[in-house]
């Protein structure tokens, strides 16, 4: 099975061709483009923007993603797209793009959900069974959920406030870090005493799996004005404080949900990390040790598929499509579209604000 995939939930435009032969999952190509530049002058996405930038880049994208992927359109089994959550300009130039060369090829159109993507997309690195308890990490989402299979979840816990991304993201504009700030943090703690500041770890100690930032945000802000102006080392020290304690936090609220997932599902074997903030090396590592010490295996994608990538729909694609469940070309778009739909809705159901 060959699958084009296309992502423009947010603001990276993202095309890539997976294929599955024997069941082996390959990428044939993975282009993105990121908006950073674009957006970088106002300090976070402005949806207007991702609009207009996903319309003048996607199709130089898609053709240069099928011509690396040597692959013409008819030879494509199906077009995948995320169809929600997320922008709903973006989605619309995704999906259209996509509902265009699926009917123009004559083959399935698949929309996927943007968070499924990231769910599955440790099964195109690793060869992993369901069910298994993923962490979904982004900028967006916090979610703690238990894949049990294609297009079938369950939510144990969700951020009463701003998502992990999210708190790194803005106690990096706290201390004058770059945008993204989950990377620029990560950079920055590398060389920082993460004792010198003492920081929250909200709901820490607490039972369920909910997740809380804004805490975190408040201490890093009267901090940052404290001992204002911040030199390299004050923004090393902060960093390293910051990106121990949103690690300390996902990593309590995950002991709950692995106390959850072994009494409820004692078949499952794995914790999965996904999302952006998947790709941080300290949380990895806390992971891989909290599952351990549970007997569970820790499994997480690649760096570079944690983030945003159209490799991930077109994997989702072709799980679902393995399924038999494609889409006609009526399909709705979904800015809001939960993954386990039965869970009582909590602010991020969906959209990154
Ligand atoms: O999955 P993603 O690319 O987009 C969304 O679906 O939101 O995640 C982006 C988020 C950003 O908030 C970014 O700061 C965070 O992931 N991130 C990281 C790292 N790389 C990206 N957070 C911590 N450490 C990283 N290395
Ligand atoms: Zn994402």
């Amino acid at each position: 099975m060959i699958v084009l995939g296309i992502e423009t939930s947010c603001d990276e435009t993202a095309a890539a061709v997976v294929g599955d032969s024997a069941l082996t999952p390959r990428i044939l190509s993975d282009l993105l483009r990121s908006q950073l530049d674009e957006h970088a002058p106002y300090g976070g996405v402005v949806p207007e923007i991702a609009a207009r930038a996903h319309l003048d880049h996607l199709e130089p994208l898609v053709r240069c993603a099928l011509a690396a992927a040597n692959i013409a359109p008819t030879q494509l089994d199906g077009v995948a797209a995320a169809a929600g959550p997320g922008l709903i300009g973006g989605l619309i130039v995704g999906t259209m793009m996509a509902k265009g060369i699926a009917w123009a090829a004559g083959t399935p159109f698949i929309a996927v959900n943007h968070l499924e993507a990231h769910a599955l997309s440790v099964r195109l690195s690793t060869p992993i069974n369901f069910p298994y308890l993923v962490l979904l990490v982004s900028g967006g989402h916090c979610q703690l959920l238990v894949c049990l299979g294609v297009g079938r979840f369950r939510r144990l816990g969700t951020t009463l406030d701003d998502a992990a991304g999210e708190a790194f993201d803005k106690t990096a504009k706290l201390i004058d870090l770059d945008y993204p700030g989950g990377p620029a943090i990560e950079r920055a703690a590398s060389g920082g005493d993460a004792r010198r500041f003492a920081l929250p770890r909200p709901l820490l100690g607490r039972p369920g799996c909910d997740f809380s930032f804004s805490g975190l945000k408040t201490a890093v802000r009267r901090i940052a004005i404290e001992i204002a102006p911040l030199d390299r080392q004050d923004q090393s020290d902060l960093a390293a404080a910051v990106e121990a304690a949103i690690c300390d936090a996902l990593c309590d609220r995950t002991a709950n949900a692995i106390a959850w997932f072994l009494r409820n599902c004692p078949q499952g074997r794995s914790l999965v990390a996904a999302g952006g903030v998947a790709a941080n090396a300290r949380l990895r590592r806390q992971l891989a040790d909290l599952a351990g010490s549970a007997g569970l295996d820790f499994v997480a994608p690649p760096r570079a598929l944690c983030t945003d990538n159209a490799a991930m729909v077109a994997w989702a694609g072709i799980e679902r499509l393995r399924l038999g469940l494609v889409d006609d070309l009526s399909a709705p778009l979904r800015p809001r579209w939960p993954l386990d739909l039965a869970a009582s809705s909590r602010r991020d159901a969906g959209v990154r604000p």
